[in-house]
């Protein structure tokens, strides 16, 4: 039977279900034998890993040649079309429905701060002008259009934080082969022209140096371009699906946790502060899947911010736009019905920070600006939810609460809840949900 997705997310947070297999849990032991426990302090994150934390949410937009055919991005790959075949693709690219205003106008409804776009994906095609490096991209397509030069402006009207996905890993090139150096001229020259034809742009996300994992992918030098001419931007490398949450290269500014819970990250002793982020498929692929049903609800994502707020993780949401560019209805809709629960919940998930607050379960504080925030999970009984577990109306306590209480209550309806405080626990009686509303996690303001 295929995997749902929440089987995957089991499978995939962090290595739970491997600890259970006696051999991985041998080598788990091991390695805590072997290895030092963190010591030292934490660093304190530079401006742009800060500003970073705080967009929290983002848009992932996965877009191509391949979404034409619906049926993920890595169709070429995975039904072996030749490459002679596949590239006459960019002969019917139109883009006739992209529009950079209305894609970063759903970003900005759905509440996320930052939209990351595949400037390029592995299949090679890049959405923007390359300027005679190569024959293939959007200008030399039908859609005769610097596809990104129209993102960037519809991000900038939208206030949203325009980044891109950038591949490594290509299919297209002749030189990835045979010639790597060659190809990494021709990598470095096209991120160069990102970093200096759109303006101040949010960060670049690199994939695909998974593919190629002993080659000398000089990434000084391209991290070192990157830093010249875009101080601000954050570096990411994903570092794949396997090795979710690895440090890579000193530069590197975020870890990924590509479609996997992040687990807290111990920044004792680290040469610098890094920030992680978790991205995520809205169902089972990147790019458009037309026969693809398996979709999340407004339900999963909300539970999904959460899990990553409470790490302190960004949540990158992907959506994958139809062969013309415009994003399916259903996933915008779901994005908009999430976008109305963060209008009531956006102070502790942008600015909220873990804190050392712990509740049952899935339960957690987060401290934003001075103030403490209780998430609540599971006040109906059901979805996502472990085996004991607390769940229902009643008492919830939460541990390392080291400030004096004088209220707890509802963000949503504004009602104070009882609470009592011994030492450092505090137990909140959670009320059920008024008649007439769910709003899946309730968030309660302590003060
Ligand atoms: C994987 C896939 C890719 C997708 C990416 C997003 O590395 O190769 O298709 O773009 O994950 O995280």
């Amino acid at each position: 039977m295929k995997p749902t997705r929440r089987d995957m997310l089991k499978t995939l947070a962090g290595g739970a279900a491997l600890a259970g297999c006696g051999h991985a849990r041998r080598v788990a032991q091991a390695a805590k034998e072997t290895a030092p426990e963190p010591s030292g302090p934490i660093p304190k994150p530079e401006p742009r890993i800060e500003r970073f934390e705080r967009l929290a949410y983002g848009m992932f937009i996965h877009w191509g040649l391949y979404s034409q055919l619906g049926r993920g991005e890595w169709v070429m790959n995975q039904e072996k079309i030749p490459l002679d075949e596949y590239k006459r693709l960019r002969d019917t690219f139109t883009a006739s429905e992209f529009n950079g205003r209305t894609i970063a106008g759903i970003a900005r409804r759905a509440g996320q701060k930052y939209a990351t776009l595949t400037a390029r994906h592995h299949e090679g095609f890049s959405l923007y002008d390359t300027r005679g490096l190569s024959d293939y991209d959007a200008v030399q397509s039908p859609a005769k259009r610097d596809l990104v030069a129209e993102f960037i402006e519809g991000c900038r009207a939208e206030g949203i934080l325009p980044m891109f996905y950038h591949t490594t890993l290509d299919w297209y090139h002749p030189d990835f082969g045979a010639n790597f150096d060659a190809y990494l001229d021709y990598l470095h020259a096209s991120v160069e022209l990102l970093c200096t034809q759109y303006g101040e742009i949010g960060g670049l996300w690199f994939d695909g140096n998974w593919s190629k994992a002993d080659a000398d992918w000089k990434e000084d030098r391209l991290y070192g371009l990157i830093r010249k001419h875009q101080p601000n931007a954050m570096i990411i490398n994903n570092t794949g699906i396997h090795k979710m949450g690895q440090v890579g290269h000193p530069e590197i500014d975020s870890t990924t946790f590509e479609q996997g819970r992040p687990t807290p990250m111990d920044r004792r002793g680290m040469p610098k502060y890094i920030s992680a982020e978790m991205c995520q498929t809205m169902n089972m692929h990147w790019g458009i899947a037309t026969n693809d049903y398996n979709y999340m609800s407004p339900q999963d994502i909300i539970e999904n911010l959460c899990a990553c707020r409470k790490v302190g993780a960004n949540y990158l949401l992907n959506v994958g736009p139809t062969a013309a560019g415009a994003i399916p209805d259903y996933e915008r809709a779901t994005l908009e019905r999430v976008g109305q629960w963060l209008e009531l919940h956006g102070e502790p998930i942008y600015n909220g920070k873990p804190c050392g607050v712990a509740g049952p379960g899935a339960d957690f504080g987060l401290d934003a600006g001075g103030t403490l925030y209780l998430f609540v999970h599971h006040i109906r009984p059901g979805h996502g939810q472990q085996p004991g577990e607390a769940a229902g109306p009643g008492p919830r306590t939460f541990e390392g609460v080291d400030r004096t209480v004088s209220s707890v209550t509802w963000l949503d309806n504004g009602e104070a809840l009882k609470f009592e405080q011994k030492a450092q626990a505090l137990t909140v009686t959670a009320t059920g949900f008024p008649y007439g509303t769910n709003t899946v996690v309730r968030v309660a303001r302590v003060s």
